[in-house]
């Protein structure tokens, strides 16, 4: 099975009434969301996407994806929050983390407009010196202050280096089919372009173009990864809590969370797990903390956050859970070696795999939490594939809805992102914002 959930080092936290007692609010959270009537039901078209979506469109990704592959030695793409956490997880966690110093026959793949740091986006303008550069500019509003920055700097970049006609053919727009200024300029000016579905929001976006083209042009296997969601879909469709994983874990959410668990981190011991662990943030706090409630979510990379997060977690304050990811198989394998003179002690590991060191290392460590009274769900994933992240990210978008409608938001808006924008439009002068400005400009005084 690609995930499965193992409640095992719950014991001692939640009671086996308490999954009986929660059983009729995740039916009423699968019925609301199977029926299309739950809290913000136009942003639910990810629920049917691995089996229904624009198979043309898909074609046409692979398309440009050669073709970006074939002409360019960077691709850049821009974009932020659900426009760009998907697509670079996905990378790191089927390639690599150290994808740019390993591809051979694919291109670099650079991120941006991702912030508003002119330091971050120089030294890439800096790097794409004397490269071929493509680039995809994400955005589903297309109105994104962040992305719409760079994505003019780019252009002009582009079109300063291949002309406007040579540029063209290298500038890729992924935004709404039909509305907002980013389709009105990649029309007008006869750039490719690709679709954010209506009814999918920017954080259940990464199975769209939003995140399907950079990965293909990474060379991963976008086939393969729709075919893990197509069948975490088929899976994750029984409304029956003992038999649903998914479901089990949204339960487990609400549960320890009535109890005062408001924190849960998401763990990996995998590095490349890293962005992974970003996506799943956005996705779990943009959905569910709202009305003054919800989860926070958090994560750490163990062993490394072991020797710096691991004191706080042990022994900090107690309203704490956490979701382990772990890999049942690793790709590469490394066996320690015997020193004659074990100098440095660690002849006890001669002729053991990292692995088999890394999976004792959660073991220890699962346990001490326990013992500190920090209550652990434990996820496991076959391998880290597409197929597998296929799966992984649907089990988690599923799960996210199903435990935001136990919660009682709806998980698919989210108004709190507005605030800082309209007072940053206000400082910034922007036209329509004039009575804000003098206001904010006070308080800041
Ligand atoms: O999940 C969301 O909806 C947000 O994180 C958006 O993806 C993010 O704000 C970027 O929006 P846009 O794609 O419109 O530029």
């Amino acid at each position: 099975m690609p995930t499965t959930l193992s409640d095992k080092h719950l014991q001692g936290f939640l009671g086996s009434d308490e999954y009986v007692g929660i059983a009729p609010a995740v039916k009423a959270a699968h019925e609301a969301l199977h029926s299309g009537k739950g809290l913000g039901n136009d942003f639910i078209g990810w629920l049917n996407l691995p089996t229904d979506y624009d198979k043309d469109e898909f074609a046409r990704i692979k398309v440009a994806a050669e073709k970006i592959k074939s002409n360019s030695d960077i691709f850049v793409v821009i974009g932020i929050g659900g426009s760009y956490l998907g697509a670079r997880a996905a990378i790191e966690f089927i390639k690599s983390p150290n994808y740019n110093a390993l591809c051979k026959d694919t291109p670099q793949i650079y991120y941006t407009g991702n912030s508003i740091s002119s330091n971050a986006l120089a030294e890439l303008l800096e790097i794409c010196e004397g490269k071929d550069v493509s680039i995809n500019m994400i955005s589903k509003s297309g109105t994104t202050t962040e992305p719409a920055i760079a994505f003019r700097v780019f252009r002009e970049m582009l079109e300063k280096k291949y002309g406007k006609d040579g540029a063209k053919d290298r500038i890729f727009c992924t935004t709404d089919k039909a509305r907002g200024t980013l389709k009105q300029l990649a029309d007008r000016e006869g750039y490719e372009t690709f679709v954010v579905p209506d009814d999918v929001g920017g954080r259940y976006s990464v199975l769209t173009a939003v995140g399907l083209l950079p990965i293909a042009v990474s060379g991963a296997d976008i086939d393969a990864l729709m075919q893990g969601a197509r069948d975490a879909q088929d899976k994750f469709a029984d409304p029956d809590l003992d038999k649903n994983d998914c479901y089990k874990y949204a339960a487990i959410r609400n549960m320890l969370y009535n109890k005062g668990k408001t924190t849960e981190i998401l763990v990996s011991y995998e590095p490349a797990f890293t962005l992974m662990n970003e996506w799943f943030k956005q996705l779990y706090g943009e959905s569910e903390g709202k009305d003054q409630k919800g989860i926070f979510p958090a994560s750490v990379i163990f062993s490394t956050d072991l020797h710096s997060m691991g004191q706080y977690i042990q022994d900090g304050r107690r309203n704490l859970f956490e979701t382990v990811v772990l890999f049942d198989s690793v790709q590469r394998e490394i066996k320690l070696g015997t020193d004659p003179e074990n100098v440095d002690g660690l002849n006890f590991l001669s002729g053991k795999t990292m692995e088999f060191v890394n999976r004792k290392a959660f073991e220890g460590t699962v346990l001490a939490h326990n013992d500190g009274g920090v209550p652990n769900v434990v996820l496991t994933v076959d391998k880290m594939d597409e197929y597998n992240l296929g799966y992984l990210i649907y089990f988690f978008e599923k799960a996210c809805a199903i435990s935001g409608y136990i919660l009682g938001v709806n998980p698919f808006n989210q108004p709190g992102v507005e605030s800082y924008k309209k007072n940053m439009f206000a400082l910034l002068g922007k036209p329509g914002y004039e009575d804000q400005k003098a206001a904010l400009e006070a308080r800041l005084k």
